[in-house]
């Protein structure tokens, strides 16, 4: 993965796994049984250690993220497996902001790497379209914007309530996210997903202009939100200087929202704010099938990341035994990646595209496996593939 160092290379790694709540709990195994599966084979091991943090915990002891957790995470794990947090029985979702949002923030974990891939054409919801047409990565800012928690209320309660919800955004924050996307624009792989349109099909180390680079477009909302606009505004034009040989454009996030419909061939990289990338991610995750499939890097080059499928505690299905794992799988082909770990995060993401391929899927995907089928056959083809 050219363009994100890391986090310490070699055969072992230790992985913390947080299952978290509802579906999380059920998809999760799956992803790290395959991962298993795919290193089994090649002399590398991996530590897992698993952490029950989340809502029946939260309702319990009233802890969600235990003090000292950064820490731990931070100097003694290479990586987190994540896989959603969200209980009814928690309406104000307080576990899952200090939680997710809490380790995304305290790991300064400032890149969200939405992909997406339409690995079969009858998966896209827009009928003309084919897997080369959707093939993007979203680059969502992830530690700044309203999500840092400012704002709150004056006169609750009352009929002159007034409520405020404060935008932060940052320089260096708006600059390193902008950098990050250039970089990968113009080195290349989208990671643990394949190859972009017009890339060379290599997952090894890449050299810097194998071909030519990505397309980006930033997307935000300066027209009305005019200060953190303006921000963002001179700060891409700045950052665009540094990379003429990349093609860059600019549209405002209504526009690139109707866009991505119209005509989704148009996009590579698309690279916005915290709320946006939010929002348009699970659009684009749709373009290629649908939440189940939509894995998701919550990364610091260098530093321990964390590695989630973008889809929620699904709560109405949790239980059922019909979540999805593909998500979960394609994310810790991510993680792989993100290990250097390229044969075995190709072999997982091999191993989904197969699966689909051979109909081997749930509910979601029209199919009528349960989540443990779909499981074992994701496992047996990765240890029939393993080398
Ligand atoms: P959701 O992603 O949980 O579900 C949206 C829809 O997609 C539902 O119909 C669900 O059944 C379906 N779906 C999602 N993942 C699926 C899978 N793997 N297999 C099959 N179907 C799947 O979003 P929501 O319903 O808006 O939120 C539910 C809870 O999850 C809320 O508490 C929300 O805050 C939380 N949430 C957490 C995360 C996270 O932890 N990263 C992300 C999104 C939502
Ligand atoms: C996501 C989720 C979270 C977010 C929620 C659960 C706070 O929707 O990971 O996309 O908004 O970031
Ligand atoms: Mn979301």
């Amino acid at each position: 993965m050219p363009n994100i160092p890391l986090r310490k290379g070699g055969p072992n790694a230790r992985i913390a796994v947080i299952p978290g709540d509802g579906i999380g709990k059920e998809v999760t195994p799956v992803a790290v049984q395959v991962i298993q599966a795919a290193i089994a084979k090649r002399h590398r091991h991996i530590d897992f250690v698993e952490f029950e943090w989340g809502a029946d915990k939260f309702l319990r002891e009233k802890i969600t993220l235990p003090e000292g957790a950064v820490d731990t995470l931070r100097d003694e794990f290479d990586a987190i497996l994540f896989g959603a947090l969200g209980d009814p029985r928690v309406p104000s979702n307080q576990h899952a902001a200090d939680i997710l949002l809490g380790l995304r923030f305290k790991l300064d974990l400032y890149v969200n790497a939405r992909p997406a891939e339409l690995f079969l054409d009858r998966f896209s919801p827009l009928s003309d379209r084919i897997c080369n047409d959707i093939r993007m990565m979203v680059f969502r800012e992830n530690t700044e914007g309203v999500y840092t928690g400012g704002g709150g209320f004056f006169k609750k309660g009352t009929a002159d309530e007034v409520a405020i919800q404060e935008d932060i955004n940052t320089r260096k924050g708006v600059e390193r996210i902008l950098r990050f996307a250039f970089d990968y624009a113009r080195g290349g792989a989208i990671c643990g997903t394949g190859t972009p349109a017009g890339a060379s099909p290599s997952t090894t180390a890449t050299p810097p202009h194998p071909h030519k680079p990505l397309r980006l477009c930033m997307a935000d909302k300066s027209n009305a939100m005019t200060f953190a606009g303006d921000l963002w505004q001179r700060t891409f034009k700045s950052v665009r200087a540094d990379y003429p040989d990349v093609d860059s454009r600019h549209l405002y996030i209504d526009t690139l929202a109707m866009e991505l419909i119209r005509d989704p061939r148009q996009f590579d990289v698309i690279v916005t704010n915290n709320l946006f990338g939010d929002i348009i991610s699970d659009l684009t995750s749709q373009l290629a099938g649908g939440l189940g499939l939509a894995p998701s890097g919550n990364i610091h080059p260098g530093q321990t990341s964390l590695f989630e499928p973008v889809h929620g505690s699904a709560p109405t299905i949790a239980g059922k035994g019909i979540a999805n794992p593909f998500g979960s799988v394609l994310a810790s082909g991510m993680m792989l990646e993100f290990l250097g770990w390229h044969a075995e995060a190709q072999l997982l993401k091999q191993s989904v595209k197969s699966a689909l391929h051979d109909n081997i899927t749930t509910p979601d995907l029209h199919g009528s496996k349960q989540t443990l089928e779909v499981a074992d056959w994701l496992t047996n083809y990765v240890a029939k593939h393993s080398l």
